[in-house]
């Protein structure tokens, strides 16, 4: 029988070094590469064969709780007093009970879901009672050093403000990750010290009690340090979000796409690219946006959960839960949002923007236009500068545009109406009305030329 794995995240911590204003914030719902922090520890643990993830949320906690309870049970630690007392908080659940459980941070984001079935590979096999994962690094600072003898026996783990001066030269930190025999753990940690420094209750202590019990006490060093980077403050926001985006973008070009600035290329995990798209400096692509072959996505263009097809040309435009099919070009500087759906070899030029509309196969819509929640059939041509007036001041109105039909510049069309196919509409019309097929629609005033008046005027003005 396979031995019961939980595992339980902290993520109830105040995020004090965020210096954030928002105080409904915490730590863990900012955001990485389009993805709240806890979301990418929750995405490490989801290949595991982990029975349940409990979630401690507090600081903030109705965010946390609403971007964690798909995944995992969500328990709460009403007031923060250390990482001890988070885990006391699943003891209903958890205290007393045979198996493993595995403790995560919530805000170390850049974790792999292989060193984390290293760690627990490691505690089972060398049949550990508590298996900690550590790391050497250049800097310690802020970091729990992991106290050894001259012989190298781990002792315990001091954090930073406990520290003596000679300790706080020790390189090899606790990472925050830990395995843990389920029911020495919830045995031994009602019996926590408080930190004498803070009166915090830290898990870090049941390491010493652990081996003065004689418990089998290991540790597993992680491959790369950069996996355990914790996102304290925003500066190391900044260098997990540098670290993860060249693992992300590293992966696409190697999967043969283009990315010409990777420096400065923001992708979301799990986007999927096809091979030969281009994506040039300055994009973002967020969320969940999947993208096919052969594409351009030009410089400063803003993708998000949207789907574009194969050989589309995209220049400087942002597009916003909407899709696209193949072979069309949109921008520089167009603007599609609210669940539009473009065809194929349609046209989307400078300055239009597109709100919920639904675009057949070859339409043009090549400068300065708004539509907003219409239809528009195939091969239409919409001049510059149309304007779909979808909103009374109270409701949005939908309207529906037919093949063929050839629209001037300057139309206005005040919703709701239905153009059939094949209809001309005059340059500067104002139609509020509907348009039947194969007609022409003129709605503007007569023009009247007043002879001589040039000269008239200049003498009215005084400049004659
Ligand atoms: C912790 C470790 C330290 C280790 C480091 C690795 C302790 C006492 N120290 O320090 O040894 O080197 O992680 O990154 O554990 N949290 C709660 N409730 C609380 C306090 C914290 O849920 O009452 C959560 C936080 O949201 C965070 C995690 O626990 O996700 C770690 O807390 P944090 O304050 O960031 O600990 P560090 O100072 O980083
Ligand atoms: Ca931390």
């Amino acid at each position: 029988m396979k031995p019961t794995i939980n595992a339980i995240m902290m993520a109830a911590g105040k995020g004090t070094r965020m210096k954030s204003l928002d105080a409904t914030k915490s730590k863990v719902a900012f955001d990485l590469l389009g993805v709240p922090l806890v979301r990418h520890v929750l995405n490490a643990l989801k290949p595991m064969n982990i029975d349940t993830v409990y979630s401690i949320v507090g600081h903030g906690g109705e965010t946390t709780e609403r971007i964690v309870k798909d995944d995992s049970v969500v328990v709460w630690q009403r007031e923060q007093k250390g990482t001890g007392h988070a885990i006391m908080q699943v003891a209903p659940y958890l205290a007393g009970k045979q198996g493993t459980t595995l403790i995560v941070s919530g805000d170390t984001p850049l974790i792999t879901t292989a060193s984390l079935q290293h760690l627990v590979d490691t505690h089972l096999e060398g049949n550990f009672d508590l298996t900690i994962l550590t790391s050497v690094v250049d800097d310690p600072f802020g970091y729990g050093r992991m106290v050894r003898t001259k012989d190298g026996k781990l002792t315990g783990i001091v954090e930073e403000i406990n520290a003596t001066d000679e300790e706080k030269n020790i390189r090899e930190i606790n990472t925050g990750f830990y395995v843990f025999n389920n029911e020495k753990l919830f045995r031994y940690l009602n019996e926590l010290p408080p930190n004498p420094k803070n009166g915090e209750l830290n898990i870090t202590f049941l390491v010493k009690m652990f081996i003065e019990q004689g418990f089998h006490v290991g540790t597993d060093t992680v491959a790369s340090f950069e996996e355990t980077l914790g996102t304290n403050d925003r500066a190391q926001l900044a260098e997990a979000r540098r670290i993860l985006q060249k693992r992300i973008n590293h992966q696409h070009m190697v999967n043969g796409v283009t990315i010409e600035n990777p420096d400065n290329t923001f992708i979301s995990p799990h986007v999927t690219i096809g091979q030969d798209t281009v994506i040039q400096s300055g994009v973002y692509l967020i969320g969940d946006v999947s993208i096919g072959v052969g594409n351009l996505i030009g410089a400063n263009s803003m993708i998000e959960n949207s789907t574009i097809g194969n050989r589309n040309v995209i220049e400087s435009s942002k597009i916003i839960d909407s899709s696209l099919g193949d072979d069309n070009h949109v921008g520089p500087n167009a603007h599609l949002r609210g669940h539009t759906k473009i065809a194929n070899q349609c046209r989307i030029g400078n300055f239009v923007e597109l709100k919920n509309a639904v675009l057949h196969d070859s339409v043009k819509a090549a400068h300065l236009t708004y539509l907003g929640d219409c239809e528009i059939g195939e091969d239409t041509n919409v001049g510059c500068g149309t304007i779909i007036a979808n909103y009374d001041g109270k409701t949005k109105h939908h309207t529906s545009i037919g093949k063929h039909v050839f629209m001037g510049s300057g139309t206005t069309i005040i919703s709701p109406v239905t153009i059939a196919d094949e209809v001309i509409i005059a340059a500067g019309s104002t139609i509020n009305e509907n348009v039947e097929k194969r007609a022409m629609a003129i709605a503007r005033s007569k023009q009247t030329n007043k002879p001589g008046f040039y000269d008239h005027w200049m003498k009215k003005i005084g400049k004659k």
